[in-house]
């Protein structure tokens, strides 16, 4: 890492802290304010095609009934991906089968050049049973990353093709059983926190 790339970081992850800081006042001002259906003037989230682990086609629409939990990362992740995914599967686990059975928690990679449907795969399956891995062509990640707000960007760590790091956003966001944004859940807790926040969300 050279010198000037130091304040790209920086300022990176201050952007990235200031989004989490806004998007969690905003998702408290909106669970206060909203009338039950999860419809909130943010326009978060919205339809979706991405491929699954099995490399089909998947949209959206394939968990209605269901409240999503939905998190953008990539599997080369070093640190933070991991820790999340390992606190949404405890945070499953402390649920209850009845609230888990409820809730379907997908892991959409922002690095789809090199997470490939078997890779996503086997590496959400490491984490629990009940995790879903998408990934997608450049063009249907950056549009649901649009649609998520989320952002990300690679980082070059060297010369070959694949020496980069992904920076990304961290927020999980939760959706209602038919699909609106209900509101942003803290990626950095612990699973018996995130699985608190959840019962209070999902009611
Ligand atoms: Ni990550």
């Amino acid at each position: 890492m050279n010198t000037t790339t130091k304040p790209n970081r920086l300022l990176l992850a201050l952007m990235g802290l200031l989004l989490a800081i806004l998007l969690i006042g905003a998702g408290g001002f909106m669970w206060l304010n909203n009338n039950g259906d999860g419809n909130t003037a943010l326009g978060i989230g919205g339809p979706f095609t991405l491929e699954n682990g099995d490399g089909k086609p998947v949209t959206d629409k394939d968990f209605r009934g269901k409240y999503m939990l939905v998190y953008f990362g990539y599997t080369f992740c070093p640190d933070v991906c991991p820790t999340t995914l390992n606190a949404v599967a405890d945070a499953m686990d402390k649920l209850g089968p009845a609230a888990a059975a409820r809730l379907q928690p997908l892991f959409i990679t922002i690095d789809p050049k090199r997470d490939t449907p078997a890779l996503v795969k086997q590496y959400v399956a490491a984490f629990g049973p009940n995790i879903v891995g998408l990934t997608g062509t450049p063009e249907q990640i950056a549009q649901i990353a649009r649609e998520y707000r989320v952002y990300y960007a690679e980082h070059r760590t060297g010369p070959g093709p694949n020496d980069y790091s992904m920076d990304h956003s961290s927020v999980l966001y939760l959706m209602s059983p038919t699909g609106a944004f209900i509101a942003p859940v803290r990626a950095d807790e612990s699973g018996e926190e995130i699985a608190a926040n959840l019962k209070k969300l999902m009611g």
